[in-house]
């Protein structure tokens, strides 16, 4: 197929054909493409509101600066860039230390920047899981069926890690009323081939924190009486940078001996643009030296524990950029904010007196809530009518045993503030409306067309003819909607 798109010209649009699936033959000016890629962009939803995701879509312009301005620097060129690297280790300090690791003054934290949470997490997986296979072969035990506990509201990249990583996972199954991880529970599943227990500060599906400090006292007796020692993770990829300034007297870190190993989403409440996560350990023993890479070939002795090698330096000098710009006081400032947003949205939902707020007061800044009655399809309905108005709200059914649950959810980020709150709920008040009409038998008449197609008339070209053979009017009757399973619709 032949390219004809350098026919097009920055102001004479002519619609001819792009190459899309390969590669055209010909160039075509930066204008050119430049404009074509723009324009089909534009019909891709507004980042701001797309109310389905906790990663950052607003920073301020002197930071997105810093970030252009990095733009073309590799952050595996360590020696290279050797600033860019000490801002890392600055950064994996700081959230060590916010995550009251026990370092004494000057000492260096173990930690590494990653992709985002779901990299940090098969890291921590993948220690946990060498660190027990190194005890039960030191034991003379077995060691090939390695399993986690967590709660069934995991996301989907613990999913990931067992299955590329060869780890059964144990789910601690939901229960009406209770959409986290039963502590109790979970220390009942443990066994000696449990590699971790994996707690979730900020459950994906309901923004809720999980009980990390009865899971550690009960999980610490448990391993006295059996003599294994079970440790525990917390995935802390929202709730990490929400904890420390709102709940900071919530124990749920090092604080905890049992806690060996914490994730966080940088791109998520630590503020900065999608790609950057963290994973930090307690201690050097907590990740064993064989899982570390030295490499020399691009300079210095360098060591590197991460999935993947090349990647940007922009998000890690934007997650320094934050922490130096806000420090404590201006991240509690925002999150205190975000946490101001989601309550308005709460009461204003409540106010209707059509739904219930299933998301807890402490934990992450959502809105989680189910449609009051059994009718699981409202949720889904009202979700695709707040996209006619902009809005991106996702409905997704709950875990194995609430499956009939349907439940929305409102992520409230930095950017999300008072008057978006409000005009939010004003246009949900609209979409309820539309629903409500739709389901009296429509005040949108419905009317049904049955045409008949005849061959094209002598003299129109190649134009089918039609003629309408029927016109009835008709009572509005609902598409059914179905309910994924799994955590395919886990939006985040
Ligand atoms: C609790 C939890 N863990 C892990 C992840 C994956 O995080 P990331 O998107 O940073 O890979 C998410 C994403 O929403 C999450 O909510």
């Amino acid at each position: 197929m032949q390219c004809k798109s350098k026919k097009l010209d920055r102001i004479l649009l002519i619609p001819c054909k792009v190459c899309r699936y390969e590669l055209g033959e010909k160039s075509i000016s930066k204008d050119a493409a430049y404009q074509i890629i723009h324009d089909e962009l534009l019909l891709d939803s507004s980042p701001r509101l797309n109310l389905a995701s906790f990663v950052t879509t607003w920073m301020e312009p002197e930071c997105d600066r810093l970030m252009l301005e990095a733009i073309n620097k590799n952050y595996a060129d360590m020696d290279e860039y050797p600033v860019t690297t000490e801002l890392q280790n600055r950064c994996v300090n700081i959230i060590a230390r916010l995550f009251n690791a026990p370092l004494s003054a000057g000492e260096t934290a173990v930690g590494v920047g990653t992709v985002g949470s779901s990299e940090a997490i098969m890291l921590a997986g993948l220690a946990f899981k060498r660190r027990w296979q190194n005890r039960r072969k030191a034991a003379g035990k077995p060691h090939d069926k390695p399993n986690i506990v967590t709660g069934a509201n995991v996301q989907v990249c613990w999913e990931k890690f067992a299955r590329y990583f060869e780890v059964e996972l144990k789910e601690v199954k939901l229960s009406e009323g209770c959409y986290v991880m039963d502590p109790d529970e979970a220390v009942r599943m443990v066994d000696e081939n449990t590699i971790c227990v994996a707690a979730i500060l900020g459950s994906t599906l309901t923004g809720e924190f999980e009980d990390v400090k009865r899971l550690n006292d009960l999980l610490a007796v448990k391993n006295r009486r059996t003599g294994w020692d079970t440790p525990i993770h917390v995935d802390a990829a929202s709730g990490g940078f929400i904890a420390p300034f709102l709940y900071p007297e919530l124990e749920w870190d090092f604080r905890l001996p049992l806690v060996k190993s914490i994730n966080v989403s940088g791109h998520k409440y630590g503020l900065v643009y999608a790609g950057v996560g963290w994973v930090v350990w307690r201690s050097k023993e907590d990740l064993p030296e064989e899982l570390i890479f030295h490499i020399n070939y691009l300079g210095a002795d360098q060591p590197t524990f991460t999935l993947n090698f090349s990647k940007g330096s922009s998000q890690i000098i934007a997650q320094y950029y934050q922490f130096l710009r806000l420090g404590f006081e201006g991240y509690r400032n925002v999150m205190e904010n975000c946490m101001e947003s989601a309550r308005t949205l709460r009461e204003g939902l409540e106010r209707t007196g059509r739904f219930t707020v299933i998301s807890k007061d402490q934990g992450v800044p959502l809105v989680a809530f189910t449609f009051k009655g059994r009718d699981t399809s409202l949720a889904f309905r009202l979700s695709a009518a707040l996209r006619r108005f902009g809005w991106i709200v996702p409905a997704y059914t709950m875990p194995a045993n609430l499956e009939h649950m349907a439940v929305l959810r409102v992520v409230v980020r930095e950017d999300f503030g008072r008057t978006m709150a409000e005009r939010f709920l004003n246009n949900l008040g609209m979409a309820m409306q539309e629903l409500d009409d739709e389901a009296k038998g429509g005040v949108v008449p419905r009317m049904r067309f049955t045409i008949e197609l005849g061959p094209p008339a002598r003299g129109s070209g190649e134009e089918a003819t039609a003629r309408v053979v029927k016109r009835e009017s008709v009572v509005a009757v609902h598409r059914s909607v179905s309910l994924a399973g799994g955590k395919t619709k886990g939006v985040c």
